[in-house]
């Protein structure tokens, strides 16, 4: 009777495919989590006095900065907020999204849509 030993065997490899599950795994995963700002760590980024929303939409960004206020944003919009509906946040960073957007390509209202999506009282009587 072979099969006890063939049992054996298959358990045996177990440990190994779920090793290479796991690396096979890892590499989707890393880049994301990197790029992953808490709304905490965004607003302090990109919204305090000196941050990166004041240059980029004044236009002293540079490449990297618009980049960088891009990933925030889209951070922004795979969180969830403390308080509000999920919805009007999806639809609030959507908007940020856009305008970050907009001024990676450099397009000429970017700095209008910045100003009117980063209404910062109106989101926060709502979310915060
Ligand atoms: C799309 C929504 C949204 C916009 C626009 C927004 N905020 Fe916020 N902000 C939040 C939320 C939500 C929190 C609370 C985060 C938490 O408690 O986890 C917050 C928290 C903060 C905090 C406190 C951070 C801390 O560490 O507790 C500051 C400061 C802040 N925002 C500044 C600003 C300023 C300045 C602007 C406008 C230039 C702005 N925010 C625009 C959603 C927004």
């Amino acid at each position: 009777m072979p099969a006890p030993r063939n049992l054996a065997r298959i358990l045996g490899i177990l440990p190994a495919l779920l090793a290479i599950g796991a690396i096979a795994a890892a590499p989707l995963q890393e880049p994301e989590e990197e790029e992953q700002y808490t709304i905490k760590e965004v607003m302090k980024l990109a919204h305090a006095k000196d941050g990166l929303l004041k240059k980029v939409a004044t236009g002293k960004a540079t490449d990297e900065e618009k980049q960088q206020l891009l990933v925030c944003y889209q951070s922004m919009a795979k969180n969830s907020p403390p308080r509000g509906e999920q919805e009007s946040w999806d639809e609030r960073t959507k908007q940020l999204v856009a305008a970050a957007e907009a001024a990676v390509k450099g397009e000429e209202d970017a700095a209008d849509l910045l100003l009117t999506a980063t209404d910062c009282k109106s989101c926060h009587d709502v979310h915060k």
